[in-house]
């Protein structure tokens, strides 16, 4: 049970509903006295004798059938060519099924309108778009690690990318290739020269498989497949960018952005 309230409104909004129902069950209690005093007085004048009140007889009165024994006290008075009609009420299962909606809505409305414990439509809603989206992204996930050098996607527009790409890049390649990817040990990774190709499937590749014997690690084994993408994009978009200290350009004059 969550009785939670948002504002002081709320509060005594539930305080004076509360006192209501109160006063509805009060009402209603003093109006079955009532009534069974006049029948009482009702019986006592024509010398029948009321039934103490018990679960009983309560519940009978319930369905208020009677049963088919007795049938001749219900029998009307007509008769169509052998036809014959009683006056009976519904049939108990009828009622019986009717009063368990009444004891369902009740539990329904406390349920779901007073103690709010278990989820309205609106909530239950956003609760399967957060599994989901989970969903979504485990799915993403496991795709991701089948990108190689032939499926990897030029996405140097895709700010969530090149932000991924750039947090690789200063964890890992920094050190060789110059926090502004301007060269050190590594060459320049901002100019138009590129040793081993400038399209994102040749710098993937690069990055996949290394250069090992030139001291470029092969970072296939601790990268996943698409934070190589990642990164590959990042070093396309960097492309141009003219770093201060730049190294002097290795390898032939390539254009970078475009794909094979
Ligand atoms: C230990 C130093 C070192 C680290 C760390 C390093 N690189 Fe390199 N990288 C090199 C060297 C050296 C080369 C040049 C290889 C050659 O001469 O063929 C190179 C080349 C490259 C090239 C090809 C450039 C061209 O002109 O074709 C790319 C792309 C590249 N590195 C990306 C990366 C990325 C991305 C990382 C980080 C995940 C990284 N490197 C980390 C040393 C490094």
């Amino acid at each position: 049970m969550n009785l939670s309230f948002k504002t002081g409104d709320e509060l005594i909004l539930f305080l004076v509903l509360v006192t209501l129902v109160i006063f509805a069950i009060v009402i209603l209690f003093v109006v079955f006295g009532i009534f069974r005093a006049l029948k009482q007085i009702d019986a006592e004048r024509s010398g029948k004798i009321v039934e103490a009140f018990s679960f009983d007889t309560w519940w009978k009165s319930l369905t208020g059938a009677v049963p088919l024994e007795k049938e001749e006290v219900i029998l009307l008075n007509h008769n169509y060519d052998g036809i014959r009609e009683l006056d009976n009420h519904l049939p108990p299962w009828w009622k019986y099924l009717f009063y368990a909606t009444i004891v369902f809505a009740i539990v329904y409305m406390l349920d779901y309108h007073v103690w709010y414990s278990s989820p309205l439509q609106e909530e239950e809603y956003q609760q399967e778009v957060t599994v989901a989206q989970k969903q979504i992204e485990e799915y993403q996930a496991k795709n991701a690690n089948s990108i190689d050098e032939k499926t990897v996607k030029l996405l140097v527009t895709d700010a969530k990318v090149l932000a991924k790409g750039k947090e690789i890049f200063t964890g890992k390649c920094v050190a060789c290739h110059g926090a502004l990817g301007e060269g050190g040990v590594g060459p320049n990774l901002t100019d138009e020269y590129w040793l081993h190709g400038g399209t994102i499937n040749d710098v993937f590749k690069t990055i996949k498989n290394g250069v090992p014997e030139k001291g470029m690690i092969a970072w296939k084994a601790t990268l996943k497949p698409n934070e190589m993408q990642d990164v590959s994009n990042y070093i396309l978009s960097i492309a141009g960018t003219n770093p201060p200290n730049g190294k002097a350009p290795q390898g032939v004059k390539a254009d970078s952005t475009a794909t094979k």
